[in-house]
């Protein structure tokens, strides 16, 4: 008997030994198709490869991919826990080809494989075939040797696969394995068909269409084949079990929820251990790839799966959230083939914990009501749609789950009534709005959002999407269609393209369509829920509901996902150094730069920010991952993580862990911890380097630090040694030595300065011979001493102690200096000796001369005044009319 992953690789390494490429599973939320809620299929990542728009290096490949069928043309949600072969969550082997082999070697591969390598006995085996196919009738008989009763001719569209209502798709060929007499069925075609006896296991899709709307079908470039094997009814068959619960997988899990419950899977327990262990691996995988709960889109389609396996776990009695204690079982089936489950562990386990914790505070009330209102009903009879609303909305029941916890009693429910009151409580909700006076231009917003739901946001997980114009929006108004040249504001389906928030810009980059091009510039969050991407039409036009092709322009997007994480690190490192009184005042992540503003009452010094941007760049060394999960606020802030006061959070947030302190209190526990939106690097080593540029006040008790990281950081850095080398070759000293050799100049400088000005004072006093009285140019004017000088080179502060000189090197008479400065204009300075005040007054005389210059005015005392003027070229004209006033 083999098990699970054993199937898994053997069916992997038989078609890589022919010649196919063994390619991953993809993620389960699709990045190729614009409408597809989960990858439902093995072909799906090969959509655009069979349509011939996509290239890849290999025409044959192999995989076991990922599938989640809840939702969409492909629905089982329903049927899982009461049937033997239904699940949300399986696993699909396939094979290949593109424009490769076609019927015949698919046929061939398919039979080799279940015979020789799994061994499974012919007689056992039969096919069905599309009714017009006879080519591959023909092949079954030449390969396999059927005889023609078990060639079976189909004519409904179960013999002709498609994706979804378009895609590619074609006729197609099943093999069916007898699980013998002693189980009631019949044949596939025949009219109890459906019986348990006759059961598909591999079906082989010879795709030659594209079905491009309900009524075109265009041909394929080439032949191709698709093929799909159920993983766990492959398994059933391998190891002798009818039913795909009893294989060894599915046991493993049935017994850790046994163990968890201490109930035995048995009589009408049964059933709520296999939805608990079906939901738990469609639960873990969506969570894994990055589906969130939510009350919208995926989000609400993995709350709707995770709640009904919630409600199973209650009924089985348990006393303590669930389904979180399943996943270590979880993880050693399945983690080793898919490394995500382990990668992801923590975040699944405490959105699952969290999910069940919450649930359970309404659940046993809303049971209760329940059961109150369905009292009298029976077998046949419906519960009332207002009732079913009322746990949908106070007591978070989704629809089904109502629908399931009545399934066994016969009960169904009012769903028009249901939708009724759906559509009341919404427009009670309009009504309200519309009276709250917002911003007209905003209405839009609000009416689209009620059209068209919240935009389900990818960019966590991808930056390039495929959607659906939901909107299109120019100058305020909604309309149908754009064209080259306008300006549009655009909604999708989905999108990985970041709306503006926590500080962090919105996305840029471009959406394409089949014959149109769009430049996004923007993208912001509008309405409640709404991601509005802003741009310009530069080719084609646009109608909603066309398919876009959206790619966000990576480049940019990296370098915010480094500030970002940077933001977080700078913040936490300011916290260690200056202290926890630091709290963020504001931030913006921008591709270029980031800007932190935080509380702290003085400057910071250079050796702080020195620390702090040792403190970042350690955990940026540690290259530890980056980790999120979705916590309860309460939660969240009992574990430390840093909120901003005043912020409206959810009731879930995400919480956004890095590194490891090395330093006191934080030594050994997680660094940083942040309830954040924004986009992060995968591991703290992606942001290279975090390099502090700048700081400073931005308002009383508020302090900006700006910075730089990755490849911005080490241009910064480059920029600076350029110029230390610069400053070294002009000094000529190596730059090691550049500083000394600067200081030493500037104290050399200081001296020769000095110098100088000593020497100007003694050559503007005594042309050279300072101290003598009868220097030239002293004179005697009308009846006293005399010395009028133009100076240059000496500062106007200087010109007072000059005139003191000069009145003591006088003894007794009248100095006016004259001080030309470089820019033109001139400053002056009259000194009277004592003696004389009594006849004249220097502030007098500064007029005179001010008033020689162009200037006006001065001021001082009777023995010292001073003025200025702006026109140094009449110095020699002031002291004349200084002399003049004296006569
Ligand atoms: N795509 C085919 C299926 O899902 C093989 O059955």
């Amino acid at each position: 008997m083999s098990g699970v992953n054993e199937i898994r690789s053997t069916f992997l390494d038989y078609f890589r030994k022919n010649g196919h490429e063994a390619v991953p599973s993809s993620p389960l939320v699709p990045r190729n198709d614009p409408t597809l809620m989960f990858v439902n299929a093995g072909m799906v990542q090969f959509k655009n490869v069979f349509t011939g728009l996509e290239t890849r290096n290999y025409s044959r490949a192999a995989t076991a991919q990922k599938c989640v069928r809840a939702g969409g043309k492909h629905n089982d949600l329903d049927n899982v826990g009461y049937t033997a072969r239904h699940h949300t969550f399986f696993e699909m082997l396939g094979n290949f080809s593109f424009g490769d082999y076609f019927k015949e070697n698919a046929i061939e591969f398919a039979w080799n494989l279940i015979t020789r390598e799994f061994g499974i006995d012919r007689e056992k085996l039969l096919v069905t075939v599309y009714h017009t196919d006879d080519e591959a009738a023909g092949f079954w008989k030449k390969i396999a040797g059927l005889p023609d009763q078990k060639i079976i001719r189909i004519a409904t569209s179960d013999n002709f696969w498609a994706m979804g209502d378009t895609g590619p798709c074609g006729p197609c060929s099943e093999i069916f394995y007898d699980h013998g007499e002693g189980i009631p069925g019949g044949p596939p075609g025949s009219p109890d068909e459906d019986g348990d006896r006759f059961i598909e296991i591999w079906n082989l899709v010879f795709m030659q269409f594209e079905q491009l709307t309900k009524d075109e079908r265009v041909a394929l470039p080439r032949p191709s084949i698709d093929t799909g094997m159920g993983l766990e009814r492959i398994a059933a068959v391998l190891q002798g079990k009818h039913d795909n619960y009893d294989i060894d997988l599915f046991q493993a899990l049935i017994r850790a929820s046994e163990e968890a419950t201490g109930v035995k899977a048995e009589g009408k327990n049964r059933a709520s251990h296999r939805v608990i262990a079906d939901h738990l691996r469609a639960s873990s995988f969506l969570i894994a790839d990055g589906v969130l709960p939510s009350n919208e889109g995926r989000g609400y389609v993995l709350r709707r799966i995770m709640r009904r396996a919630m409600r199973h776990a209650q009924l089985l009695g348990a006393s303590e959230p669930l389904m979180w204690r399943l996943v270590p079982a979880l993880v050693r089936e399945m983690g080793q083939a898919y490394p995500e489950l382990v990668r992801g562990q923590p975040l699944i386990t405490e959105t699952l914990k969290l999910e069940e914790t919450r649930f359970r505070k309404t659940l046993a009330r809303g049971l209760n009501l329940l059961s109150d209102a369905t009292d009298t009903l029976g077998t046949g009879d419906r519960l009332d749609g207002e009732t079913a609303f009322k746990l949908y909305d106070t007591y978070g029941f989704p629809l089904d789950l109502t629908q399931d916890a009545l399934r066994q009693r016969g009960i169904s429910v009012d769903t028009d009534g249901f939708n009724a009151a759906m559509e009341r409580q919404k427009a009670e909700a309009r009504a309200n709005w519309t009276g709250s006076g917002e911003a007209a231009t905003e209405a839009v917003w609000f009416s689209v959002k009620d059209k068209v739901g919240a935009t389900e946001f990818l960019g966590y997980e991808t930056e390039q999407a495929e959607g659906v114009v939901a909107a299109l929006v120019k100058g305020g108004e909604q309309i149908d269609a754009v064209q080259a040249g306008d300006m549009v504001d655009i909604v999708v389906n989905q999108t990985p393209f970041y709306g503006e928030s926590g500080g962090q810009v919105g996305d840029t980059g471009t959406m394409t369509g089949e014959d149109f091009a769009i430049e996004i510039t923007d993208t912001q969050k509008k309405g409640d829920g709404l991601l509005v991407h802003s741009g310009k039409v530069v080719k084609g036009s646009v109608n909603t509901g066309a398919a876009v092709e959206m790619k966000v322009d990576h480049e940019r997007r990296t370098r915010l996902r480094s500030n970002h994480s940077a933001t977080h690190l700078v913040h936490e490192a300011l916290r260690e150094v200056l202290g926890t009184h630091v709290a963020q005042k504001g931030s913006l992540v921008a591709p270029e730069r980031l800007r932190f503003d935080f509380s702290h009452p003085k400057p910071i010094s250079a050796e702080e920010l020195e620390r702090v941007e040792t403190m970042a760049n350690e955990i940026v060394t540690q290259n530890s991952p980056v980790v999120t999960r979705l916590m309860a606020v309460d939660d969240a802030i009992a574990e430390g993580a840093m909120a901003l006061f005043g912020e409206k959070y959810g009731d879930e947030v995400r919480v956004v862990s890095m590194g490891t302190g090395l330093h006191g209190d934080k030594a050994g526990k997680s660094y940083s911890t942040e309830l954040c939106g924004g986009t992060h690097v995968g591991a703290t080593g992606d942001i290279g380097l975090v390099r502090l540029v700048s700081e400073g006040a931005v308002a009383s008790g508020v302090r900006r630090i700006e910075a730089l990281t990755g490849e911005a950081a080490r241009r910064h850095l480059d920029e600076q040694d350029r110029r230390l080398k610069a400053i070294a070759s002009a000094l000529k000293v190596s730059p090691a030595d550049a500083l000394s050799r600067v200081e030493a100049l500037v104290e050399e400088r200081r001296k020769l300065e000095r110098e100088l000005t000593d020497a100007r004072k003694k050559l503007a006093l005594g042309g050279g011979s300072a101290g003598n009285g009868a220097a030239a140019g002293n004179e005697t004017v009308a009846g006293v001493g005399f010395m009028g000088r133009v100076v240059s080179g000496v500062s106007p502060r200087d010109l007072k102690p000059l005139a003191d000189e000069g009145k003591k090197s006088l003894g007794s008479g009248i100095v006016v200096f004259v001080g030309a400065a470089d820019d033109g204009k001139a400053s002056v300075v009259v000194g009277v000796t004592d003696d004389l005040t009594p006849r004249f007054s220097a502030v007098d005389l500064v007029r005179v001369a001010s008033a020689a210059l162009g200037g006006q005015g001065g001021g001082g005392r009777p023995d010292m005044a001073q003025a200025g003027g702006p026109d140094a070229t009449r110095a020699q004209a002031a002291i004349d009319a200084v002399k003049t006033a004296l006569r």
